[in-house]
């Protein structure tokens, strides 16, 4: 496939610049830009993987621009056909994601304006924390269609809880299959009926008490990084998930994957933006896609959209 389109990362950070190496080394983006208002970061990461590129065998160029929260630097980015946006802080050991909403709320909203501004036509991939405020936030301070704007989050809490799936059971993680919908925090929802070994149902492997057991290591995912790290929290996996999906949408695969997207009937549920499946495209999600749920699977996925609505409300004051 021929380079082509550009993509931008906010946020030179671990999760930012580990993102904009992983897109770059996909070969698939004409250029990846990275940002960061620390004067000199993006432009010295930029250098140094652009540096890279002979011996990973890529020719995506990175370039890196130093931003001002008022807007100047911003040009660099005009015209992206993805967004990412990692802008604000990390969580500390003892946080929880919804203890960083004001600062980063502030945060969110100035950079999704200034990307509104430069790339109109933009989708707009949102990692920052607590996930599912800070996509919503983006979409009321960009003006974006809901299409548009999408959250990281599924991507990467199917991801952990596959890989604790396969260590448990001492198998391939191609084998395992596994769904989370819901928040990206306390109100995570694993989806049981569709999580596979061999497509053989979970159920028949592993016991109730052992299933929960991974739910919850899933559900702590992220603070369990945190507490290893001290400073900082997870950008490997993270990354990975996020880049994945700016992928799909450059590529407008139709790959039908778990994102923040907004939910508007699916479910009984409207008017919220919640973990889902959803079919993404170069429009951003094309569709949210319903699929076959239990009772109590659907019973949870209400839970937890009526606290992030909750949230969600908060977050247009900040
Ligand atoms: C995590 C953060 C990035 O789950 O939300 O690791």
């Amino acid at each position: 496939m021929a380079r082509s389109g550009k993509v931008t990362v906010v946020g030179a950070g671990f999760y930012g610049s580990t993102t904009a190496l992983r897109l770059a080394e996909y070969n698939i983006f004409d250029t990846v830009v990275l940002t960061d208002i620390v004067e000199g970061k993006p432009e010295g990461l930029a250098l140094d993987m652009n540096q890279s590129r002979s011996i990973e065998g890529f020719e995506t160029k990175i370039i890196g621009a130093t931003t001002t929260p008022d807007g100047a630097g911003y040009e660099a980015t005009a015209n992206s056909d993805v967004v990412v946006i990692t802008a604000g802080l990390p969580r500390k050991p003892g946080m929880s994601r919804m203890d960083l909403i004001g600062v980063n709320a502030g945060i969110v909203r100035g950079v999704a304006e200034n990307i509104a501004k430069h790339s109109p036509q933009a989708v707009i991939i949102v990692v920052s924390n607590p996930l599912d405020e800070m996509t919503a936030l983006t979409q009321i301070a960009s003006a974006f269609p809901h299409n548009q704007v999408m959250g990281q989050a599924g991507m990467l809490d199917t991801a952990r809880f596959t890989n604790f799936v396969a260590e448990k059971l001492g198998v391939l993680t191609a084998s395992v299959k596994t769904l989370t919908l819901g928040s990206h925090g306390d109100t995570m929802v694993p989806v049981p009926s569709r999580c596979t070994v061999d497509g053989k149902p979970l159920t028949d492997l592993l016991s109730q008490g052992e299933i929960d057991e991974l739910v919850d290591r899933t559900r702590n995912g992220g603070a369990e990084v945190v507490a290893l790290l001290k400073t900082g929290s997870a950008y490997y996996a993270p990354s990975a998930a996020a880049a994945r999906m700016a992928k799909a949408v450059i590529e407008d695969s139709g790959e039908i994957m778990p994102v923040c997207a907004w939910v508007d009937g699916q479910y009984g549920i409207s008017g919220v933006y919640l973990g889902v499946e959803a079919e993404i495209g170069k429009t951003g999600v094309r569709k949210v896609v319903e699929s076959a749920l239990t009772p109590s699977e659907i019973e949870a996925l209400k839970v937890a959209a009526e606290a992030v609505r909750a949230k969600q409300a908060d977050v247009k004051a900040l």
